[in-house]
């Protein structure tokens, strides 16, 4: 059957490997109404069911070592603590930045899954948003401005007056939080292979 396929597909795709296409059109289509009407239909059938295959399992986005994908990102979880100057450095080190996420509840899933795994409570790492004017005005490193929707319970507190650096706590809903910048945190970095 697999010749049948080959077959079917040239026909289909009307692009003939040959230098004479026109004369190995003509004999593809030759061959192919020579098989009973059944035959084709099922040679038809089987070339549909390969495509759905085929598709069922698209080859969707990778993210290079050491990076993990998350939806349609990639993200790599630093297992040490820094502050967040020299995380966002050891991000721009790696082809990336500190995060910026699009789907934030896909980032809480899967730190809450690396949580479980480490057996540990709670994961507090610093993301690529802060107040870089120290005047209440919170922007992503790719310039969104903040959702006022996304801040946890009471945040942004300025709670200790200093605090102007992105923080994600994986166990608060919603997720942001306001944090000094000389916080020792573990950070998130994302990929972005053309800065
Ligand atoms: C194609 O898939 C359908 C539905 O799964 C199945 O009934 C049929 O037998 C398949 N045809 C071939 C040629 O494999
Ligand atoms: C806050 O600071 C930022 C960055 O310096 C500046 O772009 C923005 O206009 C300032 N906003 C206000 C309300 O002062």
């Amino acid at each position: 059957m697999n010749s049948l396929l080959l077959l079917a597909a040239v026909v289909v795709a009307g692009q003939p490997m040959t230098e004479e296409p026109a004369m190995e059109e003509l004999r593809s289509a030759v061959i192919v109404s020579q098989l009973s009407l059944s035959h084709q239909t099922a040679v038809l059938s089987e070339l549909l069911n390969a495509t759905r295959e085929h598709n069922s399992f698209p080859q969707g986005p990778t993210c290079p070592y050491p990076y993990t994908l998350v939806l349609d990102e990639c993200f790599y979880l630093s297992p040490h603590k820094v502050t967040w100057e020299p995380a966002r450095r050891h991000c721009r080190g790696m082809m990336g930045d500190l995060a910026t996420p699009k789907h934030l509840y896909a980032i809480r899933s899967f730190l809450l899954d690396v949580a479980k795994v480490e057996e540990i409570e709670h994961l507090h790492v610093y993301l690529g948003f802060r107040d870089a004017g120290r005047n209440g005005t919170w922007r992503w490193l790719d310039g969104r401005p903040v959702d006022a929707a996304d801040w946890g319970p009471g945040e942004p507190s300025n709670s200790k007056g200093n605090e102007y650096c992105g923080q994600f706590r994986s166990h608060f809903d919603p997720m942001l939080n306001d944090i000094f910048c000389s916080t020792l945190n573990r950070f998130l970095c994302q990929y972005h292979p053309h800065n």
